[in-house]
């Protein structure tokens, strides 16, 4: 056993984040298994985990005993109670919708051994927002992974005041059990660091496209060459993100907060992409297609030709006439 404990997990959700903190919990040693009501679902993550498994033997060397010894620690549940019966750790990941988050922990209660901690990985809500749904508020805490779990290495965990000081310490060791840099919140904070900043980020670039002040591959152009070094633009982060988290999180903050700019942003992205069947990139498709975006062209960011300028006089000054 490692020393946080907790070696047996449970992740529920299998979508974007669900599916990446299982492969990779699995990947690091943890037996995990995967909880989705949904079955299609859990063959998206099914899918997901084979392209994980390329990317960490091209980008991580593993090895072929060390891919197969990660699927073999990975099971796949449509029914929550063989999924969370036996396990040290809960790490729900679940829709940014908290009715669906209280559904599932009083759902998950009776089935848990009073051992078991639980961990959100919500990325704008409060753990005390859900402490007591779970009916086990010291054990419970949050732990919030950012999207590439195999690059982006950070876990921001986050107390309520009545989470213990075991339940911190398990779960920081299991962070680090498993690789990741974690980052202590210090107060309960909605979005914790990375969404703070993150969340505006999305907001005020697709209210830009949908508000027609810019496109999508100009916002990117212009935010990867400010931020040097950047491989992608917040267009391409969205598309990571998922649009059905993306829409869930401006939705609701944008009636919490009554702030217009969200709701803009909501209404677009429901029409242009969810109404169209469009998730991101694990669909294939969202601001760009996949595998090949143009924004990892080679030319994205070069200096176009005269050829351009036309193009670029018509956009600005259809803009200023309106
Ligand atoms: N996508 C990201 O980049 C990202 C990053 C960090 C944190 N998060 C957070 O992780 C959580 C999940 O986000 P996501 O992007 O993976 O969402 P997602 O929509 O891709 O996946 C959610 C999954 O939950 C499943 N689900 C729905 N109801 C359920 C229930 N009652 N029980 C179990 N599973 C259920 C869905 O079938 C789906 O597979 C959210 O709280 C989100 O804010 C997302």
């Amino acid at each position: 056993m490692q020393e946080s404990g907790l070696d047996r997990i449970a992740v529920l959700g299998a979508g974007v984040l669900g599916g990446q903190i299982a492969w990779h919990s699995a990947y690091r040693g943890k037996t995990v298994y995967v909880y989705d009501p949904f079955p299609e679902a859990l063959e998206r993550a099914r899918a997901a985990h084979q392209g994980y498994a390329d990317i960490y033997s091209d980008s991580f060397g593993a090895d072929d005993a060390a891919i197969e010894a990660a699927r073999n620690r990975l099971s796949y549940h449509s029914e929550l109670e063989p999924a969370v019966g036996d396990v040290d750790f809960v790490i729900e990941v679940v829709p940014e919708v908290p009715e669906i988050k209280t559904g599932l922990y009083q759902q998950l209660a009776p089935f848990l051994d009073d051992r078991t901690l639980i961990a959100t990985n919500s990325s704008t809500f409060l753990p005390r927002d859900f402490a007591d749904a779970t009916g086990r508020p010291s054990q419970y805490c949050a732990l919030h992974f950012a999207n590439m779990i195999w690059a982006l290495n950070v876990v921001e965990i986050m107390a309520h005041p009545g989470t213990a000081r075991s339940t911190l310490e398990a779960a920081t060791h299991f962070a680090i059990e498993i690789g990741m840099v974690p980052v202590p919140v210090r107060k309960e904070q909605h979005g914790y660091v990375m969404n703070s900043w993150q969340v505006p980020l999305i907001t005020s670039s697709l209210s830009l496209v949908a508000t027609g002040v810019a496109s999508i591959e100009d916002v990117d152009r212009t935010f990867m060459i400010v931020n040097r070094g950047a491989n992608m633009g917040p267009g391409g982060l969205v598309d990571m993100v998922g649009f059905k988290t993306a829409y869930d999180i401006s939705s609701y903050w944008g009636e919490v907060r009554s702030d217009d700019e969200m709701r803009t942003v909501a209404a677009f992205v429901k029409e242009r992409f969810l109404d169209q069947g469009l998730q991101g990139r694990m669909g294939g498709e969202g601001f760009y297609t996949y595998p090949n975006p143009a924004y990892e062209a080679a030319d994205f960011l070069d200096v176009p030709d005269a050829s351009v300028v036309s193009k670029i006089v018509n956009a600005t000054l259809v803009s200023t006439s309106t």
